[in-house]
């Protein structure tokens, strides 16, 4: 029987983060982790490269069935808090765009810096190992059965993480344990995740695929200002995951392709100078060709700027300015960043992460009903979760 202070489920950002302040505070903390490493969601993060947190942290920027929630641990460790201790441990970091941070060299920086610190706080770090059963018991201590070993703690942070990437590690686990607690769990589905067409327009779209472009792309009242790309699924790039997050199936999204011009306008001006022009040969100075040559109906791509009347460019400058299309679902978990929905937050402490009816039960991270947007704020969560909890477990 392994008896220790404090059990955290799940070695990854949150979970570490939390066994670390746990650890400092003098509490002997085992971390337990089914996969045969700590932090593999932390190695493959923001492309091999770990974008830890951004300048820009705010609630706004998260989505939960309890938008206020995450504010307490948003505000008691920042962002400034983390990059204090990127600082300590002279790793170099640089803002790629949006406030966005990521390391110059490898993400494993981060997390050869995360186990320095668990090493350092003396936590144990338990691998490979799968709990079976947990039990609490009538001195309020958790009992855990594992395929290893049994283990008694007082407390037990739920660390394990979301659905998104299976092949990670990524399981169910934290939501049936909730369940088994009777903590409500909200259903839960992929967000930061690339879109899937209808087969007619992943047919109509298929040539583009590789063809990126700057874009403004909204649905319900949301919308985000970044690259399109489109691929041989559907559509992906940072507008499309981060709107992805917000969309429900069978609504339509809006994208703006040429979002810091007034198409109208050129090409009322380009009718007067350019009257022999085609529409395809004027269309090409502002968007790729493959674009122009896919979305352009054909018998409207040919015609001479002279013979189109305004209602007829205002018709095609709508089509660039609001193309609307609708997906038909995502690409799901196996290649989401993160999950929507998952515990539910008000069955928790906002400032403890502790359940209110399960006395010494935390939870922490992507577990939670709070998701980030892309850019650094699902990491910032798990960090400021986990240190939250880590303050009292
Ligand atoms: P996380 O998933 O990191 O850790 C959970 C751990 O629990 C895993 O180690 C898992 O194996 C373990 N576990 C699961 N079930 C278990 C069980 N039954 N028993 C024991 N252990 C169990 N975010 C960001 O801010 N910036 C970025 O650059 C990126 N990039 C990125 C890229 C890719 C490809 C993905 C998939 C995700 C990102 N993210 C990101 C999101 C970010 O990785 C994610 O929000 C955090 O890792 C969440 O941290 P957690 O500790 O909550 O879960």
């Amino acid at each position: 029987m392994n008896k220790v202070d404090v059990i955290v489920i799940g070695a990854g950002a949150a979970g570490l983060f939390c066994a670390i302040a746990g650890g400092k505070r003098g509490r002997k903390v085992a971390v337990i982790e089914h996969a045969n490493k700590p932090g593999k969601k932390i190695l493959m993060s923001g492309g091999g490269r770990c974008n830890f947190t951004n300048y820009n942290i705010h609630p706004d920027c998260y989505l939960s069935h309890n938008p206020h929630f995450c504010k307490s641990a948003l505000s008691r460790y920042t962002q400034w808090d983390f990059m204090e201790l990127v600082n300590k441990h002279k790793i170099p970091f640089h803002e790629k765009t949006l406030g966005q941070l990521f390391c110059d060299e490898k993400s494993k920086a981060i997390l050869n810096m995360l186990l320095t610190e668990c090493n350092t706080a003396g936590v144990e770090m338990h691998l490979d190992i799968e709990i079976t059963k947990i039990e609490k018991q009538n001195d309020d201590s958790f009992k855990l059965n594992s395929t290893h070993d049994d283990y008694v703690c007082e407390s037990l942070v739920i660390a394990c993480g979301g659905l998104s990437i299976p092949t990670m590690g990524a399981s169910p686990f934290g939501y049936k344990i909730a369940e088994q607690f009777g903590i409500k769990v909200w259903p839960t589905r992929a967000g930061l995740v690339p879109l899937t067409l209808h087969q007619h327009d992943k047919d109509r779209f298929s040539e583009l695929s590789g063809v990126s472009f700057e874009s403004i792309v909204s649905c319900n009242k949301t919308e985000f200002r970044e690259n399109t790309l489109f691929t041989h699924r559907g559509l992906s790039g940072p507008a499309i995951l981060q709107i992805s997050s917000f969309w429900q199936p069978g609504e339509a999204i809006n994208i703006n392709m040429l979002p810091d011009l007034n198409l109208n306008e050129e090409l009322k001006l380009a009718k007067c100078r350019y009257p022999q022009k085609l529409i395809k040969n004027i269309l090409v100075d502002y968007l790729p060709k493959r674009i122009i040559d896919t979305l352009l109906p054909d018998d409207v791509s040919d015609i001479k700027m002279a013979e189109l009347s305004h209602q007829a460019l205002n018709k095609i400058s709508d089509s660039i300015h609001q193309w609307q299309i609708k997906p038909n679902g995502t690409e799901g978990y196996r290649t989401a960043e993160v999950t929507l929905g998952g515990v539910d937050c008000n069955a928790l402490s906002s400032t403890t992460m502790q359940a209110n009816t399960v006395y010494g039960l935390y939870f922490i991270g992507e577990v939670v009903d709070v998701t980030g947007w892309l850019g650094g704020y699902n990491f910032q969560w798990a960090w400021s979760s986990g240190w939250a909890a880590g303050q009292v477990c």
